[in-house]
């Protein structure tokens, strides 16, 4: 993980950003069917799998970050989801379980966004889709790392995943990047 998240900045974040616009917005990118098995990865205090779990009752879920700190909120506002204490890296699943993946403003901080990327590649079903949303301002610039929500598509790509969406949004105040991808 990037050394932004630890303990500490969980904390800061999860008072300040806990419940943010987008971990609902993400919801107008995707159509979440009855039966779905919903990977939230960097899932934060959980707030995104609790906006599925309100519009969708009976889905699966299942939610990953490496910060104690974040995991053990979201255990508390969803006892009954999964939640591992884990990176996009190094995902805890076995392959072709998942049928939808979200990242939340998550991949910007990911160490190594090619093997964040495999992962996902990897426990996703075929056909299954991978939603990723970063806030326009988002940058980083160490090496292995995303610069820019913009060169997504090339990342996915070249991890095997086929585009079907990328654009920018000016929504309830976010200004922020979604893009859409598939298992193929
Ligand atoms: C800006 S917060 C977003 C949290 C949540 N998705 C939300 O929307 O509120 C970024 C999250 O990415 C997590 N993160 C950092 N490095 C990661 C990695 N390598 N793999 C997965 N998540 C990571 C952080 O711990 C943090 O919870």
């Amino acid at each position: 993980m990037d050394n932004t998240w630890n303990d500490e900045t969980a904390r800061w974040y999860l008072e300040r950003y806990g419940d943010h616009a987008l971990n609902r917005l993400w919801l107008t990118h995707v159509t979440l069917a009855p039966d779905e098995f919903l990977l939230d990865v960097g899932c934060g205090g959980g707030a995104s799998i609790k906006a599925a779990t309100q519009q969708q009752k009976n889905i699966r879920a299942v939610g990953i970050d490496p910060v104690t700190t974040m995991i053990t909120a979201a255990r508390e506002i969803l006892p009954r989801v999964d939640f591992y204490e884990a990176s996009a890296e190094n995902i805890p699943l076995p392959g072709g379980v998942i049928t939808l993946a979200l990242a939340n403003c998550s991949v910007i901080h990911w160490q190594d966004v090619g093997a964040g990327l495999a992962e996902v590649n990897r426990v996703l079903r075929t056909g299954a889709q991978f939603l990723i949303l970063e806030e326009a301002f988002a940058s980083q610039t160490d090496d292995g790392r995303l610069n820019s929500p913009q060169d997504l598509p090339g990342h996915l790509k070249k991890a095997g995943f086929f585009v079907s969406e990328h654009g920018h949004h000016n929504t309830d105040g976010e200004s922020y990047w979604a893009t859409l991808a598939q298992k193929v």
